[in-house]
This record gives C-alpha cells, sequence and structure tokens, in this order.
C-alpha cells in the first residue's frame, strides 16, 4: 500500500493498493471513524453500475463501523451530474435530516465524485466527504484535489466548488470489473502526468501498456500513486487553479469541447486524448514543442487504444471551446508541451486560438491529423 498526505489547506491522506476495501476501519482518518462510533449518519453516493457490484459490501462496512447508511444510488454517467439529479439529493438528504456531523461517501467514478463533492461543499454550508474512487480516472485524477462540480446544459463543470474530502481510499482491486473502455479513459489522465510533469513515468507506459497489465496489483498501485504524487505537488502549491494548477488541464480545453459536440457520448479520457495530440501538434507546428513529440504521444495513445483524431468541425469545436471556464475575457490559457514531461501556461488571444489549435480558420474537417 501506498500513502500520500495532501497537503492541501485542509490535509488529508490517499491510501492505494489492493484490498483496501476490507480495511476501511484502519484507513479512514479518525474524524470518520469517530463519528461512526457515535452513530452519525453516512449518505452514500454511488450510481447503478457501481452499486450492483459494490453497493451492498460498502454499506456493511459502513455499518459495522456504526454508521446510519442512507444509499442514494444515481443513473450511470455524466446525466447525473445534472442540476435536477444534484437538487434531487439535496432533498434526499434534507428529508432524512442529515446534518453537519454526518458525512457523504462517494463511491463511483469521477461523475459520482464530483457530484457527491459539490453536494458535501454545499449542503448545510459544507460537510465532510470521503472519496473511495472505483475507476482509474477517478483515482488518479477528480477524487483527489478537491474539485468538485456539476454540469450546465452551457458546459461541463460550470458549477463547483473547491472543496477537499477528509480522505481518499483507492483499492485497485476494484479496477478489475472496470470494462476496458472505462479503464482506458482514465488511462488518457495517467499519459497526461507523463506528458506535463514526468519523462520517466511516460516512459514507463511505453514500456507497460497499461490496458494489457491491469491485473499487475503492485504496477497499478504505483501508477496511481505516482500520479497521485504529481498532483499533490501541483494542487498543494496552487490549489485555487491561480497558475501552476492549470497545467492539470492539459488536453481538457479541446477535449471538454469535444465531449460537448458530441452530446456527451464521447468520453472524458478519449476527449482529452484528442485534445492532447491536437494541442501538441499545434505546439510542434508553431515551433514551440520538440519535433517528433505528437508521433511520440500518438503512438502511446494508439497502444492504448485511445483515439487522436476527431471528425468534429473545427468551427463547432472553436465555439465549444470559447465557452470553456478557462478562458479569461479576451486571453484563453493554454496548456502546451515543450518537450515529454514538461508543459508550460501559455496565454493566447481567444481570437487567435482557433486558427493555433484547429488550423485555418474556417476550413472543417478532421483536425487532428
Ligand atoms: N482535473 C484537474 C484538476 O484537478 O485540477
Amino acid at each position: 500500500m501506498k500513502t500520500i498526505h495532501i497537503n492541501t489547506i485542509r490535509p488529508y491522506d490517499v491510501h492505494i493498493g489492493a484490498g483496501l476495501m476490507d480495511q476501511l476501519a484502519d484507513l479512514l482518518p479518525p474524524k470518520v471513524t469517530k463519528a461512526g462510533l457515535r452513530g452519525a449518519k453516512a449518505v452514500l453516493i454511488t450510481d447503478e453500475n457501481v452499486d450492483s457490484l459494490y453497493g451492498e459490501r460498502v454499506s456493511e462496512k459502513l455499518e459495522t463501523l456504526g454508521f446510519q447508511v442512507m444509499k442514494a444510488v444515481v443513473p450511470a454517467g455524466e446525466t447525473a451530474k445534472s442540476g435536477e439529479a444534484y437538487l434531487k439529493l439535496l432533498s434526499f438528504m434534507a428529508d432524512r435530516h442529515v446534518s453537519r456531523s454526518d458525512m457523504i461517501f462517494a463511491l463511483g467514478g469521477g461523475v459520482v465524485g464530483d457530484l457527491a463533492g459539490f453536494l458535501a461543499a454545499t449542503f448545510l454550508r459544507g460537510i465532510d466527504f470521503v472519496q473511495l474512487p472505483t475507476t482509474l480516472l477517478a483515482a488518479v485524477d477528480s477524487s483527489v484535489g478537491g474539485k468538485t462540480a456539476i454540469n450546465l446544459p452551457e458546459g461541463k463543470n460550470l458549477v463547483g466548488a473547491f472543496y477537499q474530502p477528509v480522505g481518499v481510499i483507492m483499492d485497485v482491486r476494484l479496477l478489475d470489473t472496470l470494462s476496458r473502455e472505462i479503464f482506458i479513459d482514465g488511462c488518457a489522465e495517467v499519459i497526461k502526468y507523463g506528458m506535463i510533469w514526468d519523462r520517466a513515468l511516460f516512459d514507463k507506459l511505453e514500456r507497460h501498456v497499461l490496458p494489457d497489465k491491469r491485473q499487475d496489483e503492485e504496477l497499478m498501485t504505483e501508477i496511481i500513486a505516482r500520479c497521485v504524487e504529481i498532483k499533490e505537488e501541483v494542487v498543494s502549491q496552487d490549489e485555487r487553479e491561480k497558475g501552476l494548477r492549470a497545467l492539470l488541464n492539459f488536453g481538457h480545453t479541446i477535449g471538454h469541447a469535444v465531449e460537448k459536440n458530441s452530446g456527451f457520448s464521447i468520453s472524458h479520457g478519449k476527449a482529452v486524448a484528442i485534445g492532447m495530440i491536437m494541442a501538441t501538434k499545434a505546439a510542434e507546428q508553431a515551433g514551440i514543442c520538440e519535433k517528433g513529440v505528437g508521433q511520440t504521444l500518438e503512438r502511446i495513445l494508439t497502444a492504448y487504444g485511445l483515439p487522436v483524431t476527431t471528425d468534429f468541425p473545427g468551427r463547432a469545436l472553436g465555439e465549444a471551446m470559447l465557452a470553456d471556464k478557462k478562458i479569461d475575457g479576451a486571453k484563453i490559457h493554454l496548456i502546451l508541451p515543450k518537450k515529454i514531461g514538461e508543459c508550460y501556461i501559455h496565454d493566447m488571444k481567444t481570437a487567435e486560438m482557433e486558427t493555433f489549435l484547429l488550423g485555418a480558420e474556417g476550413t472543417d474537417g478532421d483536425y487532428a491529423k
């Protein structure tokens, strides 16, 4: 097992390892186990898929700790991050008289974690919550660092809060039940860490193609822990994304536009893969990035089964990007690579962004090629 201490304003530990779901009593922070001992309510938020696999097991564990468990199951997928779903859950908790001394447990992937985290941040002006990530994407990214959010019809994650969990427990054995699709989705974020911060990690990911090695619990623990360490290094210096933290958004500006244009039928990881390759090729074209990085990135993404092109018209992507929250007045902060393991924040006029990223303005077609 690896434990990473997250040094944010409200610090907490992330535990990563095989079989950790059976060690909750030892790994949860004392304030959580104490709440269980006094019979506090545990609002367990999960989705239909995860509930059928692990809902009962986790409920039982929490009951053994003394909690009164109240389970709320949301539909699987991005629709659960809607305003309606959020309001319904607030009422669910209010009806059951959940108080500030109770807590929320988020059992699931990024959608469940973001939604449950935003509920925790806002219900009664804030109650404690624990992240129990069940996907690779949630383990390496969304469960750590305190970004919580729901979506608006106008765009993804447009309403949210920075609100840290009190603990994160990642049992890598839960990854066994993920479909290949969902597993590789998380791999895009893992590759992102290699690109923005750590050449050695990138090389390791080239040597060990994770979708073929996912049963290797030691390797998975090591890789996830490295990603969480990187996230810690970044987030502890810039919790509220005034600067450095934006590096974690590499591939995400275009990625969010791809997701939105597909009506969220293209998953987050796949969209981020497309975004990373487009940003890298544009940076290479502009002489910002070392030659050949785009090709290397394309090779690894393809080996992992991730897409490197999209057919969405550039105009539609450009419009969706302009609605992104990373736009700051007339400027956008684009994350561009200089080489593998090193990215930087490039401020660009929004008027120039479309041409820079998507090629000649107004041209439609396959922009990632
Ligand atoms: N997912 C990007 C961040 O946490 O900042």
